[in-house]
């Protein structure tokens, strides 16, 4: 595979995602839309297509259009000629003709502007298009991949997103399914990453405590992948040792993870429903509440113990000592 990676997961939802990619790329199809929420992949799978496809020795330009103000976006796309306004005093090559023989990737298609919106549908119902302020038209072979992370439909009928276009990009579309819908795959891609960050950072963690394994797998990953890898990436900066601990995970994470009902295990802070159970979960709500402080105290110290510790009112050794407790250091 290429060197920006490959779209890891063992799901069936995914491995069915991986067929159409290979299936789709090699095709002579001039549009993708891709469809995911924010963090699933996008950007890799549009990559994934260009370099399995024919083009793929062609330029693949990635074009953000939530990223370019609107005012520049046409010139961007589709450049213009020596003297189509005020100040163009040379031509300029837009985006669209660079792609020429590769792909474009549009992300954030719903952001591109109505006036833009009819060209790019002119462009790829005809394959030609006109530079700004330019009479002649120029033929260029280009796949377009639009990616959206919202329901492009809803935007369609709100009138923000041209109906025609949207049923011009959707007759090859692709949907990449959140994390939370892929169950063991939190599991396979937390391996995967363990194993990248364990080499980029010289050192080796491979381990989860079971209570971190029961959290990932019931925490519902707004930020899917992308979240995932970041929350790796932080544990292998800042803590140590060779096992994530609870302690390790963001307290709003444990929180949400711990609100989306019953889990299987037994290190959990569910109201207790007989008074025997009281102990146990008053012990572990404090210890959650203790974590919460001294997770926040060296945030606001900059990590710093020392300082930590003042503003906890603690000593370095009376912290440290908490911190092996409660799971925060080994
Ligand atoms: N299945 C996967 N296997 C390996 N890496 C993945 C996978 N899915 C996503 N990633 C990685 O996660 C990160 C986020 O993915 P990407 O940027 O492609 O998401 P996106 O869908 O474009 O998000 P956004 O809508 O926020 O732009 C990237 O570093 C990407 O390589
Ligand atoms: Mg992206």
């Amino acid at each position: 595979m290429s060197f920006h990676g490959e779209l890891i997961g063992e799901h069936a939802s995914i491995v069915e995602t991986r067929r159409l990619i290979a299936k789709v790329a090699r095709s002579s199809t001039r549009t993708v839309l891709l469809y995911g929420e924010t963090g699933t992949g996008k950007g890799l799978v549009a990559r994934m297509l260009h370099e399995q496809s024919a083009r793929a020795s062609g330029e693949f330009i990635d074009v953000n259009c939530a990223a370019i103000p609107v005012s520049l976006m046409e010139s961007e796309l589709f450049g213009y000629d020596r003297g189509a306004f005020t100040g163009a005093m040379v031509k300029k090559t837009g985006l669209i003709e660079a792609a020429h023989g590769g792909t474009m990737f549009l992300d954030e298609v719903r952001e591109l502007d109505p006036v833009l919106q009819a060209k790019l549908l002119s462009l790829l119902d005809t394959q030609r298009f006109r530079r700004v302020g330019s009479v002649r038209s120029i033929e260029v072979d280009v796949r377009f991949i639009a990616a959206t992370n919202k329901i492009l439909l809803g935007e369609v009928r709100k009138g923000l997103f041209r109906d025609d276009l949207y049923y011009r990009l959707q007759v090859v579309s692709i949907n990449i399914p959140a994390l939370r819908e892929r169950g063991e795959d939190v599991m396979v891609l937390t391996e995967h990453f363990m194993r990248t960050f364990s080499a980029r950072y010289g050192r080796t963690v491979f381990r989860l405590e079971p209570a971190v394994i029961d959290l990932f797998a019931r925490y519902s990953w707004p930020g899917n992948v992308r979240e995932l890898s970041n929350l790796l990436e932080r544990i292998f900066i800042l803590e140590e040792g060779e096992t994530i601990r609870i302690g390790h995970i963001p307290p709003r994470i444990v929180r949400e993870a711990r609100e989306r009902g019953a889990s299987p295990a037994p290190s959990d802070t569910a109201a207790p429903d007989r008074v025997e159970d009281l102990d146990q979960s008053f012990a572990q709500a404090t210890d959650a509440f203790q974590r919460d402080l001294i997770r926040d105290a060296l945030e606001r110290s900059g990590g710093n113990r020392v300082r930590a510790g003042q503003l906890l009112g603690l000593t370095r050794h009376a912290l440290r000592h908490q911190m092996v407790r409660l799971g925060l250091v080994d």
